[in-house]
């Protein structure tokens, strides 16, 4: 373990720097912020060096690399490893994205990876979500009906029923768009964000659910809705492809519908 220097702009302390193995004949660098809120150091960068030739195709691989076999001490999610469970999303080359679905061959240079911004961080890459999650549960995630199914079982949709929900229901909640979104970075105690609005959308926009006029009530409010003020950073942000401040915009339309 060697200390290096980083680069004049950083703002990071330095941290300590893994050669690969002098056998290694292509390789590449990975800087990585590490830090333990309970431990007594400052944030730092550690430098990975990172052997490509016995490494998987995308950064998660990376990171696993790293973590079996150069410093077991390195603390990141993950779990389905395909885009699905939404826990690997981090700050990637300046970006927030998932990391297992990112190429490290997209990435031109050394790879530099961040928790997701203005989190808090409980260790390394891992943010403590438990705000976004508590607004999620805010919004009541599930189907609100008091009426029996005409079926007797099912709750049946017209195809162009389901249809409303594309785009929508994909959403892995990651939190990649509420971590781009500035307005949720500086009212996040209060503006619910664009990961939750769109999963409000979603309920909002099922057909079965009959609690539409709570669920807009619920959102009625100055901060919770109506700080997004559609800079699109969350659109451009979401590696599943959604589109939250469309969804957004949609909550915006129907409460304007209900007052005519
Ligand atoms: S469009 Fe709205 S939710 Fe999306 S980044 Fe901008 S302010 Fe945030
Ligand atoms: S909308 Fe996209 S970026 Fe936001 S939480 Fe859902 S999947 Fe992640
Ligand atoms: S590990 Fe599940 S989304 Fe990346």
């Amino acid at each position: 373990m060697v200390a290096f220097a980083l680069p004049k702009n950083s703002t990071y302390t330095v941290g300590h720097f893994f050669p690969a193995a002098k056998t290694a004949r292509r390789t590449k660098i990975f800087r990585i912020y590490r830090y333990d809120p309970d431990g007594e150091s400052n944030p730092r960068v550690d430098a990975y060096e990172v052997d490509l030739d016995t490494c998987g195709p995308m950064v998660l691989d990376a990171l696993i690399k790293i973590k079996n076999e150069i410093d077991p001490t390195l603390t990141f999610r993950r779990s389905c490893r395909e885009g699905i469970c939404g826990s690997c999303s981090m700050n990637i080359d300046g970006g927030n994205t998932l990391a297992c679905l990112k190429p490290i061959a997209d990435i031109d240079g050394e790879v530099r990876i961040f928790p997701l911004p203005h989190m808090p961080v409980i260790k390394d890459l891992v943010p403590d979500l438990s705000q976004p999650y508590a607004q999620y549960q805010s919004i009541k995630p599930w189907l609100q009906s008091d009426t029996a199914p005409a079926s007797g079982s099912e709750r049946l949709q017209s195809i162009e029923e389901r249809k409303e929900l594309d785009g929508l229901w994909e959403c892995i909640l990651c939190f990649c768009c509420s971590t781009s979104c500035p307005s949720y970075w500086w009212n996040g105690d209060r503006y619910l964000g664009p990961a939750v609005l769109l999963q409000a959308y979603r309920w909002i926009a099922d057909s079965r659910d009959e609690a539409t006029g709570e669920r807009l009530d619920a959102l009625e409010d100055p901060f919770k809705l109506y700080r997004c003020h559609t800079i699109m950073n969350c659109t451009n942000a979401c590696p599943k492809g959604l589109n939250p401040a469309k969804a957004i915009g949609n909550i915006k339309k129907k409460m304007v519908e209900r007052q005519h």
